[in-house]
């Protein structure tokens, strides 16, 4: 078992890259189902959740090996199989092979996906969607099975700008003939950048970051090689992390839009931000004043992704905050572990108020969900003394290495194997 060990205190210095998505890359893996061909995927992160994507994929007798930071997917004999119980309750992004299977298959038996920590996760909209396309689904002993010989292409209406129905209906349409109109999509970078890979392949999808998105259903997909976006989460992180503990960080390889309302938030508190091409520079060299008001929405809003680390930052700040999450039902899972280091919260539903305090004390402390983890680790580095944080196994899946990135600006932190 793993647990990371802080010694909290340094201020963070120095520059720092960030790799690729891993909300991007889980539906572009899933979305490769589709064609018959090789795919070449770059800036690959090492990431638990999408070794268990390459064990989904190798399920369906697609081939994937990882050479440095590019992922080779070859897709050519890919077979229709049954995705079990044991695959889909490791990873929620599971479900985005429903959607790939229907395109390429037409036909689909998928376990229901993982709920965890942060909610019940339906995937009402998800069937909803392939139903109002003519799919016939029937569920039955924890098994979602789809027929979907006679879907048509048609108009879709989200009830919610899902991000993962979105995704999973760009998938199935872009191989259904005819001309299929998604509504109340959601509008975050990663739907662009798999409307850009499926195009990349010979599809033929537009719209995607806006209200309306149009897809032309193609006979095949080719093989591709394709740069998968930055992962704005990750980045986004980092900049909190250096807003929370001070110091002077320059986020490498990042498309500032895809963090502007971050930005507008950090720009209230007086720390000092510079944008270049694909660069974003953070200094904090004093303690920063409370945001008074936080509120989590769909893009290109504040993401509940940063929800926690924005906590975390809030509770070492001047002021008092109201932060509101309004995605998902269950995400203040850091908040009771902050506690515990000497934050001032208090919350009811989904409302926090936090009142920020001069420090927070080093304690032995779980991650709840691996944004509430990333959240945890920054407590740690501005706590005064030891911090012991536990379920790394759950940070693990979206940051890699997160003490080795942040030892390099400066932090005292390690990875200890109990
Ligand atoms: C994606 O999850 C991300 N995961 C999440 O990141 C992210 O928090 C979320 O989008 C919101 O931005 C991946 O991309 C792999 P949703 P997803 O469908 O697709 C409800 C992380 O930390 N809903 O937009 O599951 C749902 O319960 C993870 O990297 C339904 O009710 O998010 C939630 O309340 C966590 N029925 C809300 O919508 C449905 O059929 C948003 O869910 C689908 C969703």
């Amino acid at each position: 078992m793993e647990t990371l060990k802080i010694f909290g205190g340094n201020t963070l210095n120095g520059e720092i890259e960030v790799d690729g998505s891993k909300n991007s890359f889980l539906p572009i893996m899933a979305a490769s189902v589709l064609c018959d061909g090789e795919i070449v995927l770059k800036r690959y992160p090492n990431l638990s959740d999408l070794i268990i994507m390459r064990e989904i994929l190798g399920t369906l007798n697609i081939s994937t090996h990882v050479d440095g930071k590019t992922l080779y997917i070859d897709s050519r004999n890919s077979e229709n199989k049954k995705i079990t119980h044991d695959l889909t309750q490791k990873v929620r992004a599971s479900i985005f092979i429903l959607g790939a299977l229907l395109g390429k298959f037409r036909s689909a038996v998928i376990a229901y996906p993982g709920g965890c920590n942060i909610g019940e996760r339906p995937i009402d909209i998800h069937l909803k969607s392939f139903r109002t396309l003519g799919c016939r689904i029937i569920e039955r002993h924890g098994y979602i099975y789809c027929y979907g010989e006679n879907m048509k292409a048609g108009e879709v209406v989200l009830d919610f700008p899902s991000v993962g129905a979105t995704e999973s209906l760009l998938m199935c349409a872009c191989v259904l003939e005819g001309e299929t109109i998604i509504r109340n999509p959601a509008k975050e970078p990663e739907i662009v950048d798999l409307q850009e890979f499926i195009n990349s392949m010979g599809g033929n999808v537009k719209g995607a970051g806006t209200d309306k998105i149009v897809i032309n259903g193609v006979k095949s997909l080719h093989g591709t090689t394709f740069s998968v976006m930055y992962d704005r989460i990750v980045a986004g992180t980092y900049l909190l992390a250096t807003a929370t503990c001070g110091g002077h960080v320059l986020v490498k390889g990042v498309d500032s839009r895809h963090n502007s309302s971050l930005l507008a938030y950090l720009r209230q508190t007086a720390c000092q931000i510079d944008v270049f091409n694909d660069k974003i520079e953070l200094k904090a060299d004093k303690r920063l004043s409370s945001i008074k008001r936080v509120t989590t929405m769909p893009y290109p809003f504040f993401p509940t992704d940063l929800q926690a680390p924005m906590m975390t930052l809030q509770s070492v700040s001047q002021g008092v905050c109201f932060l509101e999450e309004t995605i998902f039902e269950n995400r203040f899972g850091h908040v009771f572990e902050l506690k515990k280091m000497g934050a001032d919260i208090i919350t009811k539903n989904r409302i926090a108020m936090i009142r920020g305090v001069d420090r927070l004390f080093g304690a032995d402390v779980t991650a709840t969900d691996l944004r509430a983890g990333a959240a945890l680790v920054m407590a740690g580095m501005k706590a005064e003394g030891y911090t012991t944080i536990h379920n790394v196994d759950l940070i693990d899946r979206g940051y890699e290495k997160i003490e080795e990135k942040y030892a390099l600006l400066g932090a005292d932190i390690k990875r200890i194997t109990i």
